[in-house]
């Protein structure tokens, strides 16, 4: 397929094999955990809208699906730390199995602050899925229950990842050029 975006990429770190690979012994995985506890899966938008449309696809569980828009990076490559909710839960999850689905558990700024938000909200067990992790740059005491890949400290863009909300839609994940954010 053609691709403009190809030229910034310095090097695929996950190629597209290797995530639905991935992403089918996650959704084997959950499916053990909770088949019959009809499962809220909780996207973290923007950037997990493509892992968490295959992740439910790969679990045929019953289970319903819940959206939260929060940023942290404006247009940065390093957490700010302050947490801003874009767009809120649309439905009461007192008393729900949680399944929060990230694309990437980073410095923990993100979900430290929804595991807490979600709890006060009545969640009554939070599990934490993410595609990647990468615990060098961990600032808060967070793990995830199930984690797809573990990165290096590098920035990665593709499968639902922004650079400056570019490159969500590369269908891998890449390593960007260093210039393509320095010349910003
Ligand atoms: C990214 C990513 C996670 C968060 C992880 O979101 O989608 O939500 O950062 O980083 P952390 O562990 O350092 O908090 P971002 O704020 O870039 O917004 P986006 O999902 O809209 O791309």
């Amino acid at each position: 397929m053609r691709s403009e975006m190809e030229k910034d990429i310095l090097k695929v770190l996950v190629t597209e094999e290797e995530l639905k690979q991935r992403v089918s012994e996650m959704g084997a995985a959950l499916y053990e955990m909770f088949e019959g506890k009809n499962p809220l899966f909780l996207g973290v938008l923007k950037g997990s809208f493509v892992f968490v449309a295959d992740l439910m696809r790969a679990c045929q569980i019953k289970s319903d699906i819940e959206f939260i828009a929060v940023s942290s990076y404006a247009n940065a490559t390093e957490s700010s730390g302050r947490v801003r909710i874009n767009y809120d839960l649309q439905q009461d999850i007192t008393g729900r199995h949680l399944v929060i689905v990230e694309d990437i558990l980073d410095s923990g700024n993100t979900l430290a602050f929804l595991k807490q938000y979600f709890l006060a909200k009545g969640a009554a067990t939070i599990t934490i899925v993410t595609l990647l992790d990468k615990p060098a740059r961990r600032e808060k005491a967070v793990t995830a229950d199930l984690a797809g890949f573990t990165i290096p400290d590098e920035f990665v863009v593709g499968y639902g990842l922004d650079y400056a909300q570019r490159y969500r839609n590369v269908p891998y994940i890449g390593v960007l050029k260093p210039e393509v954010y320095s010349n910003h």
